[in-house]
């Protein structure tokens, strides 16, 4: 087992260049599945997650080649597909769940196994199974399995969903592309990485309008093509390098980002006392005081994103004055701050609601990361605590952040990984 050892205390300082979303590229590899031929996918981050999912996809009939340093990979489909994704790897990557639309709509039957809940709250799918019954579907779950089936090709709907789930609208979206009519899915999620595979389907030949509104209409067509499509870069992973800048004091450009993806959050560090400006192809954060204590409410694009609220929480655990943060998305995403207390922040937790009052210094201590935020911002908390902070669990945050140990250290934090058990020889 490995930790993430950090020696906390400098000041970041440098260019950082972030890769394609993760959030994004597993469900357009989901999508490659609607066409036969080979889909080719670049800026593709090098995560274990799209190792797992490139696995899914063998299992399926799938040839996948998957170029981890040259960010590439490529998936030749078969005219037959198998249509069972099996426990083992939905349990290990929740996001295998988005294999289910494309293939009902491609063998008018899926099999995808529950993936249950995680360590960020329950994660209904309720939404994802009405959408696709509105289309035509049968869904039904049995021994843990949730079977999809049609007898003809889905029918076009309309479909209202209830909060705008990311998941359940690229679901649907998937399932619709290639339905008989026309579907509207109002209420429909608007994150960058639902435009980028609206993006890509529309080049595989689909039709969709309103990408990046709250009304997607899709018209089916008979037939999608195979494409070569660059994947959207991880606005999750920019505004964690832009709050590390901010939290250490520092000067850090974040390259192959998008600013406006991620206004909410860069607008909140602006608020902090960061100053934030635009630079081709990125933008740069500099921060010479210690923060000011920001509120933070987490909510769908483009309102302030879940997926940085642990890394703002630790931002205010160390920020003048105090801050209220509430999480509107995941119930269980404050246990995190538990790990947090361990370095001696002030986090008080009330339901949806974390009161954190600004403490002058963290202190190094070995903690424990649950997923992969909740690791992002114990790794920003050890970048400005005293002394040594351990992180264990270091393979939730291998999930979402490719190559973080050799870009902190190119931005001059001192930080390695070890193997636990020299910790204790
Ligand atoms: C995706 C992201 C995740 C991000 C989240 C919100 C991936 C792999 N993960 O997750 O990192 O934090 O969007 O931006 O892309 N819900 C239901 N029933 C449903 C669907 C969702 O109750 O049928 C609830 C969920 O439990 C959650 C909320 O809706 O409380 C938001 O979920 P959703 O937007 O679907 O997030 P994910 O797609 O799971």
């Amino acid at each position: 087992m490995e930790v993430l050892s950090i020696t906390g205390g400098q000041r970041l300082f440098g260019t950082v260049r972030v890769t394609g979303a993760k959030n994004s590229v597993l469900k357009l590899m989901a999508a490659a599945l609607l066409a036969q031929g080979t889909t080719t996918l670049t800026e593709v981050p090098d995560i274990l997650d799209v190792e797992i999912m490139a696995e899914l996809l063998r299992r399926l009939g799938c040839e996948v080649d998957h170029d981890g340093p040259a960010r590439r990979v490529s998936i030749t489909v078969p005219e037959i597909l198998a249509h069972r994704a099996d426990y083992d790897l939905v349990r290990r990557m929740r996001a295998s769940i988005c294999v289910l639309g494309p293939l009902l709509a491609r063998c008018g039957a899926a099999d995808v196994a529950l993936p249950g809940g995680d360590n960020i709250g329950s994660r209904g799918l309720d939404m994802h199974i009405a959408g696709l019954k509105k289309l035509g579907a049968e869904v039904t779950n049995q021994h843990g399995y949730l079977i999809a089936s049609t007898q003809q090709r889905l029918t076009g709907a309309s479909i209202w969903l209830d909060f705008p789930s990311v998941g359940a609208t690229e679901t649907i979206l998937m399932a619709a592309v290639t339905a008989n009519g026309v579907t509207v899915i109002d209420n429909a999620a608007r994150e960058p990485e639902i435009v980028d595979i609206c993006q890509m389907l529309i080049n595989m030949g689909a039709s969709i309008d309103g990408a990046g509104t709250s009304t997607l209409t899709i018209e089916g067509v008979e037939q999608l093509e195979p494409v070569a499509h660059c994947t959207v870069s991880d606005r999750i992973v920019a505004g964690t390098w832009a709050v590390a800048a901010a939290m250490t004091q520092g000067d850090v450009t974040v390259l192959n980002a998008n600013p406006a993806h991620l206004e909410a959050a860069l607008d909140k560090l602006v608020s902090a006392g960061a100053q934030v400006s635009h630079v081709a192809g990125g933008f740069r954060v500099i921060m010479d005081n210690r923060p000011l204590a920001v509120d933070v409410v987490t909510l769908p694009y483009p309102g302030f994103p879940t997926d940085l609220q642990p890394q703002f929480i630790a931002l205010n655990a160390i920020a003048s004055g105090a801050a209220l943060v509430t999480e509107n998305l995941f119930e269980a995403r404050f246990r995190f701050v538990q790990e947090l207390a361990r370095l001696g922040a002030d986090v008080r937790t009330d339901g949806h609601h974390a009161l954190v009052r600004g403490r002058s210094h963290l202190s190094g201590a070995p903690v424990e990361a649950t997923d992969i935020r909740a690791g992002a911002g114990l790794v920003l908390a050890g970048l400005v605590a005293d002394g040594i902070t351990s992180i264990y669990g270091v393979s939730h945050i291998d999930r979402g952040y490719a190559d973080l140990v050799p870009a902190l250290r190119e931005l001059g934090a001192q930080v390695e990984r070890i193997e636990a058990e020299s910790l204790f020889t």
